[in-house]
C-alpha cells in the first residue's frame, strides 16, 4: 500500500514539475482526433459520459496504442507531446528526461526549496564507479565502499591487536607504586580527556549500529526491537556529536603542546618504537606513535568529522539543503569516522590491556618514575633535571600516594 501511494505521489509530482514535456496523453481534449505521422485516431468518447470526463485525467486503452510506432523516424527523440500523438499513454520521453536530472518548474520559492524542481538528481562521476545519478552513486559508495572496506578494516586492527597480544602480552613491566611519582595528567586534562572518551564511544556505539546493525542485530533482536534501538541511538548521535566537538577542541588545544614532532620521534619511528625488540625507544611526553595518533587519528579527521556531523545536523547555516552536499558530509563522515574508530581501537588497547601502567596514568594522574623512565625516558629526564615540574597542578589536585621528592643528586 506504501509503495503504492509512493509511487502514485512520485508520479503526480513528477507530471507537475517537469518542464518542457507536454502533458501526457490523458490530458489532451478528450474525444478529439490524435493525428500523428502514422495517424492514430484515438476511440472517440460519447455522449454527456465524454462530457464530464473532457479536461478530467482519463487512462489510455493499451489496445488504442499503435504498436509499431516505434518505427517511426525520430522516435527517440520525439517530445512527450509528439510521442503523445503516435503513442497516447507512453511517457517515456518524460521520465527519460527526469531520470536524466533535468530541473522543471516548482511554484515552490527556491530560498525554501531550492531543489523543488528536481525529482532525481543529475549524473556524477566517483572515481571507480561508472557514471551515474548522484543519489544513486551515493548509495553505491555508502553500500559498496563505506561499509564493507570499513568493517574489513575494524576486523583486521581487532585481529591484528589480539595476535600482537597473544605474541607480546602487555608492554613494559610493574613498577612498585613506592616509587616518586610524577604526574602525567592534570585534573583537567583528565577531566577533558574522560569527557572526549565518553562520547566517542557514545558516538562510535551508535553509528556502528546505524551503519552495520541490519546486518548484526536485526536478524537477532527483529525488526521491531532494532528498529527502535536504531532509532534511540541516533537521538544519542545527534545528542552526543556536540559534546565530542567541544571536548575534541579542549583535547586538542591541551595536548597540542607536546604533540609537535622533533628529532626524537624520527629515532624512535626508525626503530618502529621498539614495538619488535623488548626496549623501549625514548621519547618525550608523547612519543611518535602517540603523535602520530593524534595528528592522523584525532585532529585532523576529527575537525572533517565534527564539521561534517554538523552539516547532517543542518546546523551549519547555509549549507545542508541540498542533496548532494548532504551526500558528500554523509561520504566523508562515515569513512573518516571508521577510520578514527579504527585507530582509537588501538589507543584503548594500549591504554588499557595493552601496556602496564598506562591506564592508570590517565585514571590517577600519576605515574611512578620507574614507568616514566622506561615509556617516557626523555621526559622523564627533563623532570629530574628540573626542566619540566614533577606536580604541574596545584591547590585542590589529589595528593599522590607519594609526593615527587626534589631532584636527589
Ligand atoms: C575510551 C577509552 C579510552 C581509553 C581507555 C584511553 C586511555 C588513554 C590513556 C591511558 C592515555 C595516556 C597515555 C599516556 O600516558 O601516554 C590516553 C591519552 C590520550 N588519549 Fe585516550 N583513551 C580513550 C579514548 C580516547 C579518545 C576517544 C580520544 C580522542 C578522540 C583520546 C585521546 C587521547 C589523547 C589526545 C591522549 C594524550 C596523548 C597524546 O596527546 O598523544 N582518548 N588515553
Amino acid at each position: 500500500m506504501n509503495q503504492f501511494l509512493s509511487t502514485l505521489v512520485f508520479a503526480t509530482a513528477a507530471l507537475v514539475v517537469t518542464p518542457g514535456i507536454a502533458q501526457p496523453a490523458a490530458a489532451s481534449p478528450a474525444g478529439s482526433q490524435q493525428s500523428g505521422p502514422v495517424g492514430v485516431a484515438a476511440p472517440a468518447p460519447s455522449g454527456s459520459a465524454s462530457q464530464a470526463a473532457a479536461g478530467a485525467i482519463r487512462s489510455q486503452n493499451i489496445f488504442d496504442v499503435q504498436p509499431d510506432a516505434s518505427t517511426e523516424p525520430g522516435y527517440r527523440d520525439q517530445t512527450n507531446g509528439e510521442r503523445a500523438k503516435v503513442q497516447p499513454g507512453n511517457n517515456a520521453p518524460m521520465w527519460r528526461q527526469v531520470s536524466g536530472g533535468i530541473t522543471g518548474y516548482s511554484s515552490l520559492p527556491a530560498s525554501q526549496a531550492p531543489e523543488a524542481g528536481n525529482l532525481i538528481q543529475g549524473f556524477v562521476d566517483y572515481p571507480f564507479m561508472r557514471e551515474t545519478n548522484a543519489g544513486e552513486a551515493w548509495r553505491q559508495v555508502r553500500n559498496r565502499w563505506i561499509l564493507p572496506y570499513g568493517a574489513a578494516l575494524l576486523g583486521i586492527v581487532v585481529l591484528a591487536l589480539a595476535l600482537f597480544f597473544l605474541a607480546k602480552g602487555p608492554l613494559g613491566h610493574t613498577h612498585p607504586e613506592s616509587e616518586r611519582k610524577f604526574e602525567r595528567f592534570t585534573p583537567f586534562e583528565r577531566a577533558a580527556h574522560w569527557s572526549n572518551a565518553f562520547a566517542f564511544v557514545a558516538l562510535a556505539t551508535s553509528g556502528l549500529v546505524m551503519a552495520f546493525g541490519k546486518f548484526f542485530l536485526l536478524p537477532v533482536l527483529g525488526l521491531s526491537l532494532a528498529g527502535w534501538l536504531a532509532y534511540a541511538l541516533k537521538y544519542v548521535h545527534n545528542f552526543m556529536g556536540p559534546l565530542f566537538a567541544v571536548s575534541l577542541a579542549i583535547i586538542v588545544l591541551t595536548f597540542v603542546k607536546d604533540n609537535i614532532a622533533n628529532r626524537a620521534d624520527f629515532h624512535w619511528l626508525m626503530k618502529l618504537g621498539g614495538l619488535l625488540g623488548d626496549a623501549q625507544v625514548p621519547s618525550h611526553r608523547f612519543n611518535a606513535g602517540e603523535k602520530g595518533l593524534f595528528w592522523w587519528g584525532i585532529t585532523i579527521p576529527g575537525i572533517f568529522v565534527v564539521g561534517s556531523g554538523l552539516v547532517l545536523d543542518k546546523l551549519i547555516p547555509g549549507v545542508g539543503e541540498l542533496r548532494g552536499q548532504m551526500q558528500i558530509a554523509h561520504m566523508l563522515h562515515a569513512s573518516l569516522a571508521l577510520w578514527m574508530v579504527a585507530l582509537l581501537i588501538g589507543h584503548i588497547y594500549m591504554g588499557t590491556i595493552g601496556m602496564r601502567g598506562a591506564y592508570r596514568a590517565m585514571k590517577t594522574g600519576y605515574v611512578p618514575e620507574g614507568w616514566a623512565l622506561e615509556h617516557h625516558k626523555l621526559w622523564a629526564d627533563d623532570i629530574r633535571a628540573g626542566r619540566i615540574p614533577a606536580q604541574r597542578s596545584g591547590d585542590g589536585a589529589p595528593a599522590p600516594e607519594r609526593p615527587a621528592a626534589p631532584l636527589q643528586a
